[in-house]
């Protein structure tokens, strides 16, 4: 280290009082029910996305006795267009486990948060620093970065042991001291503001970081190096559910594929996590009419895909799902389409 720990904490605190978000819904509160589900959200999705569902969200479900009360199709009703479902059962069965077996109050200490369903090391965190002031690191990708970068620590976090020693010194960077209750919050908000606003993955704004004269990294002019990670993620596997509207002239539904992810800017059926959940994007009429065909594997770079069609023949219904349009065979003949779709399409 540069400089010395304790100055390290007290200019990210002081950062973040200044320069940091401050106005972010989940702010400015320091209600465990607010803090965790935006925690959850913003796990796999970003700021302005989640504002959105947020607020949604907690008109819907003001507190966790509400959310635990609901039904998980409520929950992935309001949760749909968010992703990655899973996060969505696990906040409904981790509001239940807070009813159930810890009276309705969220537990305040990070290792009793840890056991919650959809609750890891580093939103459990999270949450018992910026409500409850423990003093406990978290460590997101953002944070992950940050903290390579200022350490200089390049050991290869492919290896476990490597994580588990970056753990250990993001904790022995957390504030010290008489204050530390209250810095907590401020401290945990400033690393995370750091990762999103100043050290970014290839474009660092090194000049304007307040903890630059921390840094290793920019001392050495080679922020981008970390954080070091030798094999790249591992070959993953993912189950996809494809939604195939099919109108009786033939017709079928298409929306455009967002940008990063899985056939970005393609044109495909509607996917989905799971098959509740595109159940859930139905009208109960057309759900009915709902037909399983059997699943195909498709193979990317990274990983492999179970694909699960099913097949809704929606007679002349003009049904809207929103994003995307009705295709038809001379139309979707010319589109850009993944190549399993195009099979699919082509074996009708
Ligand atoms: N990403 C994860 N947690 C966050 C938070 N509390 N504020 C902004 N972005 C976040």
């Amino acid at each position: 280290m540069r400089s010395n720990k304790a100055g390290f904490a007290t200019r990210v605190v002081a950062w973040q009082q200044t320069h940091g978000r401050n106005d972010l819904p989940w702010q400015n509160t320091q209600d465990p029910y607010r803090v965790w589900l935006s925690e959850i959200m913003l796990q796999q999705t970003q700021v302005v996305t989640v504002r959105g569902y947020f607020d949604r969200f907690l008109t819907r479900f003001p507190d966790v006795q509400a959310l635990a009360a609901a039904s998980l199709d409520d929950v992935l009703g309001l949760w749909s267009g968010l992703g990655y479902y899973s996060r969505a059962r696990n906040l409904h069965r981790c509001a239940q486990t807070v009813v159930e077996q810890h009276g309705g109050a969220f537990p305040r200490d990070a290792a009793v948060l840890e056991t919650l369903p959809g609750i890891g090391r580093s939103t459990a965190a999270a949450i018992a620093s910026l409500c409850f002031g423990q003093r406990v690191a978290i460590l997101d990708a953002n944070v992950k970065r940050v903290v390579t970068r200022v350490l200089g620590f390049d050991a290869d976090l492919a290896q476990a042991a490597s994580v588990r020693a970056l753990w250990d010194a993001a904790t022995g960077l957390l504030p010290t001291g008489s204050g530390v209750t209250l810095a907590m919050p401020r401290y945990t908000q400033g690393m995370m503001d750091l990762g999103a606003t100043m050290c970014l993955p290839s474009k660092p704004n090194c000049p304007a970081c307040p903890v630059r004269g921390d840094c290793n990294a920019a001392a050495a002019g080679d922020p981008q190096r970390y954080p070091v990670r030798t094999r790249t993620l591992k070959r993953s596997s993912q189950g996809l559910w494809l939604l195939w509207l099919r109108r009786d002239d033939g017709a079928v539904w298409l929306s455009k594929r967002p940008t990063p992810g899985v056939w970005a800017g393609l044109r495909c059926f509607p996917l989905f996590d799971d098959e509740e959940a595109l159940r859930a994007a139905l009208p109960p009429r057309l759900a009915m009419r709902l037909v399983m065909l059997p699943a195909v594997t498709h193979v990317l770079t990274h990983k492999d895909l179970f694909l699960h069609p099913a097949l809704v023949n929606t007679g002349d219904d003009a049904i809207d799902l929103g994003a995307g349009e009705w295709f038809t065979p001379a139309q979707w003949a010319h589109a850009g389409l993944p190549a399993p779709v195009r099979r699919l399409l082509e074996s009708a």
